[in-house]
């Protein structure tokens, strides 16, 4: 028997049905398939659409088959965490309409704010309350409807951002496997270049907040970039060094996808292989906390039990970090 850890047992994702593509942006903003696709390496993104739909539609999409495929009843969850950014409201959290959709009775839930970092922050949270010894299943849920903070008139961002949700279930085990370590760090003066004006206690929303388009992502894209490029890549050396891994040792790095040049300067430092580096931006865009479960999902059947994983995110606040887990089943 060794140390309890808690191990990711399944994993699940929603994206909706709409494509917004890059010849669709053409007709809205003055951009090109060209300079979206070699500047970040986006093709499509998806969009929520629906009267009154918001992250917990998304969210709950994701928990519902979770639950189905890994055969859980949602009276044994005892937590949910949902990283969002773009929650239903200000409050009650999206993880409280998640689990009243979900029926997770038992569950108390809240949710994170770490904007694209918020998924590894929040598997992190709950990694640690499993590990203590207090919970043994936990959901976390990375999600975000990004189009509900984006102008489509600013071709900076609404190029980027797309909106999608997953979802994994945490459980205690013993044998080796789960969420070995983890660094995280944040620095709260990037706030400056990457944040939402309006509509917090600071500045709450007016008519005139309103008008001047101050509920929207405002973000200096150079000045992130440069952040996030060294950054993301520090955190996934960092924990390759404390954790004795040498590239050949890890089986997948599952990077946030903001922009492929960010994701290709953290596999160059860590040594791996481009074919060993889940990539989905060009279908998805940065869907913020949804970006690191939706690879997962994804790529789950190429998985094995043992595998040797780094998660690596950026984002605002700034926040950042890696993770370092061992995947604790095959795929059926
Ligand atoms: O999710 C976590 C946090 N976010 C990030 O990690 C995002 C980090 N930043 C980025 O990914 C990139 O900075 C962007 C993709 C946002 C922008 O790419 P860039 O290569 O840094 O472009 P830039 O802002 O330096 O702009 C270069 C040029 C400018 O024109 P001039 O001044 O050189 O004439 C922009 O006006 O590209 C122009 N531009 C565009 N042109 C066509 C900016 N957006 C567009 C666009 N289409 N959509």
């Amino acid at each position: 028997m060794q140390k309890v850890r808690a191990a990711i047992k399944g994993i699940h994702g929603y994206v909706p049905d709409y494509i917004l593509t890059n010849a669709e942006l053409e007709k809205m903003v003055d951009t090109t398939d060209e300079w979206i696709i070699s500047r970040t390496g986006i093709k499509e993104r998806r969009i929520l659409k629906g009267e009154g739909k918001g992250t917990s539609d998304m969210g709950a999409e994701a928990v519902k088959g979770l639950l189905s495929k890994t055969n859980t009843n949602p009276l044994d969850i005892e937590l949910i965490i949902v990283a969002t950014t773009t929650p239903d409201m200000q409050f009650p959290a999206t993880a409280n309409i998640i689990g009243d959709k979900c029926g997770l009775k038992n569950a108390f839930g809240y949710d994170i704010n770490a904007a694209c970092s918020g998924f590894i922050y929040s598997l992190t949270t709950a990694a640690r309350m499993i590990e203590s010894g207090a919970l043994k299943k936990v959901i976390v849920v990375g999600g975000d409807k990004m189009s509900s903070i984006i102008d489509y008139s600013d071709r900076q961002t609404c190029v980027i951002f797309g909106d999608g949700a997953g979802a994994v279930l945490l459980e205690a085990d013993d044998s080796g496997v789960g969420i070995i370590d983890a660094v995280l760090q944040s620095d709260g003066s990037g706030r400056v270049h990457l944040h939402q004006k309006a509509g917090g206690s600071a500045m709450p929303a007016t008519a005139e907040t309103v008008e001047k388009k101050l509920h929207y992502v405002y973000q200096e894209g150079q000045a992130v970039f440069k952040f996030a490029v060294t950054k993301m890549a520090d955190a996934a050396e960092e924990i390759m060094k404390r954790n004795n891994l040498h590239s050949d040792d890890v089986a997948w790095l599952v990077p946030h996808q903001a922009n492929k040049r960010i994701i290709d300067a953290t596999a160059r430092r860590m040594g791996v292989d481009d074919s060993k580096v889940m990539i989905n931006i060009d279908r998805y865009g940065n869907t913020t906390n949804g970006t690191i479960p939706l690879c997962l999902w994804e790529w789950e059947k190429k998985l094995h039990k043992g595998d040797n994983i780094v998660l690596a995110a950026f984002g605002g606040g700034f926040t950042w970090g890696a993770v370092y887990l061992k995947w604790a089943y095959d795929s059926k």
